[in-house]
């Protein structure tokens, strides 16, 4: 059988696929229209900054702050669980996705959409690390987590990320996880593992299917019980 080539552009970009920045264009009439109280943009997994430029040039405005979490290392030691099917995903690996420092990401940051200082937080260090021991009642300033991204493609980091923001949600708060049909688009495993086992342990709120953008990604909104 012939090896699969690389395209030269990645086609998720483009087609008939929902793309992100469509979704956060018409998230804002959600906003608008649902009655929202303020909020906030939430991502985890920076990398270099592109959709956090992304989700400001399409919520500037319309959220009141944008707040990054990410260890500017690239990804973390693989868990068991990550590491029993890395076959399926072989890039991710320790390591890999790594980012420019910090402080470059926050300048490449303001300089390609004008976020003001007091509208962008950057936060540095694995998940595990810091989401634990992070002072949540500083966000409360900022209202409400209204949009959050998730993009950190293990199972582990996922598991970190919503264990850290399940008494943050409310009901319209959406959550984009970005790499929901990896592993071969198994349940058992990557995000989609890790949303199931938050959702059985759930009492408080659920997740209503919105659908999937830029090809990888699934979005949904929080509804409470
Ligand atoms: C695919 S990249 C994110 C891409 C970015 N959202 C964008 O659109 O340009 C994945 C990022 O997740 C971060 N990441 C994954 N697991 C993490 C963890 N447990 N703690 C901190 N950062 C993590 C990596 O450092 C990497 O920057």
């Amino acid at each position: 059988m012939s090896k699969i080539t690389k395209p030269s552009i990645m086609p998720l970009m483009h087609g008939d696929l929902l793309r992100r920045s469509n979704l956060f264009r018409w998230l804002r009439e959600f906003i608008e229209f649902q009655n929202m109280p303020a909020g906030y943009y939430m991502e985890f997994g920076v990398l270099n900054g592109e959709c956090m430029i992304d989700s400001y040039r399409q919520f500037r405005g319309a959220l009141t702050h944008f707040i990054g979490f990410d260890s500017f290392q690239g990804l973390p030691d693989l868990s068991p669980e990550d590491q029993a099917v890395s076959d399926m995903a072989p890039a991710f690996v320790k390591g890999n996705f790594q980012s420019m420092q910090k402080e470059f990401v926050r300048q490449t940051i303001k300089s390609s959409c004008r976020i003001g200082d007091d509208e962008l937080t950057l936060v540095e260090g694995f998940f595990s690390d810091v989401l634990p021991g992070y002072d949540k009642s500083q966000l409360a300033a900022y209202g409400v987590p209204m949009v959050i991204y998730i993009d950190c493609d293990l199972y582990s980091s996922t598991v970190s990320v919503l264990e850290f923001i399940s008494d943050l949600v409310v009901a319209g708060t959406w959550i984009f996880f970005d790499d929901y049909w990896f592993y071969r688009g198994s349940p058992q495993h990557g995000q989609q593992r890790a949303i199931r086992e938050w959702l059985d342990s759930q009492d408080r709120i659920g997740l209503s299917d919105y659908g999937n953008f830029n090809g990888w990604g699934k979005a949904f909104v929080v509804y409470e019980k």
